[in-house]
């Protein structure tokens, strides 16, 4: 991993920001504290560039994070996401996208930021595949792979988080099974993000031209995959901003969108139980670890 003056000297090399700039104290990095190592570079303030660094291994479908990071930024040019400035096996170097997370954005104008989320997806959904066989291969829901992550496996042995897996990962029940056929009907003919969340799309009002623009971040589990995956996260991001009775408005705007712009993929129900096996899975090991934190604290 590479120092903050480390950094500095690789955006100057790389053309990201000028010499003077740094040396006048004009240009900052500023640290992002996310699960991955993230720094945002500021000129006089305003932010010009992204600099994601690899974390501990976490090597996917044989590319580390970095590295398939910059092959889907590289295959998406011109598609709705942070243009590429630099990658090496280290790094991955973004120019800065204006904007603020659905979150944020969400609850102010639900309909038409719905709405720019499912044109932008559709866009996404829709951005040419090249015909090469390099394309990286975006990454599948743990639930349809059978394949849970180290933090899920870790969870100790009858607790609730590790009850939720083990009913879909060694079950024979109709969910287990809903999850296995929806793994093999999982295609990649489209390029999809892979983890859209309400902090990985970034929402700003264009100059003068009225409507909100959506645009994605954080593609790193992101290359060829099933779009309505993509679909089912964004309308599970509206679940979790808005209100109930704000949500069915926002929902139709959303859907209506991605239509208008021929978007391919569907509300399938096998990954909705997908995306909900995992958001309650993540709830109940944050709960583990808040129960564990607070006994050691009550002990202490
Ligand atoms: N190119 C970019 N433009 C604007 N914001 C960005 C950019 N890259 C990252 N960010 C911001 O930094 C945050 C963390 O980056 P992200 O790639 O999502 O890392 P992580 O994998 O840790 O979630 C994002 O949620 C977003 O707020
Ligand atoms: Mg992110």
């Amino acid at each position: 991993m590479r120092s903050a003056p480390a950094l500095l000297a690789q955006a100057i090399t790389q053309g990201v920001v000028a010499c003077v700039g740094v040396l006048d104290g004009e240009v900052r990095l500023v640290a992002c504290s996310r699960s991955n190592l993230v720094h945002r570079l500021d000129v006089g303030g305003v932010p010009v560039a992204f600099v994601k660094q690899q974390g501990e291994a976490t090597a996917t479908d044989g590319l580390a994070t970095v590295a398939r990071e910059a092959a889907v930024l590289a295959g998406l040019r011109g598609a709705p996401v942070p243009e590429l400035l630099h990658a090496d096996e280290e790094s991955v170097w973004t120019a800065a996208v204006p904007g603020a997370p659905l979150h944020e954005t969400l609850p102010h104008e639900p309909v038409p930021v719905a709405r720019a989320l499912g044109g932008m997806l559709a866009e996404l959904h829709r951005h040419p595949v090249p015909p090469t066989t390099d394309v990286p291969r975006a990454t599948r829901p743990w639930p349809l792979t059978g394949q849970a992550p180290a933090s899920v496996r870790s969870a100790p042995e009858g607790s609730w988080a590790a009850q939720l897996a083990g009913q879909v990962l060694d079950g024979e029940g109709e969910e287990a099974r809903t999850l296995r056929r929806a793994g093999r009907a999982w295609r990649r003919r489209r390029w999809v993000h892979g983890d859209l969340s309400a902090d990985n799309v970034l929402v700003r009002w264009g100059e003068g031209r009225g409507g909100p623009e959506a645009h994605l971040v954080d593609l790193e589990d992101g290359g060829l995959g099933e779009p309505s995956w993509d679909l089912v996260c964004a309308l599970r991001v509206l679940d979790e901003c808005l209100a109930v009775a704000q949500v069915e408005h926002a929902r139709r705007a959303l859907l209506e969108a991605y239509a208008a712009g021929s978007g391919p993929g569907a509300e399938d129900p096998a990954l909705r139980l997908a995306h909900d096996v995992m958001a309650d899975t993540r709830t109940a090991l944050s709960d583990l670890a808040s129960w564990g934190h607070l006994h050691r604290v009550l002990a202490s």
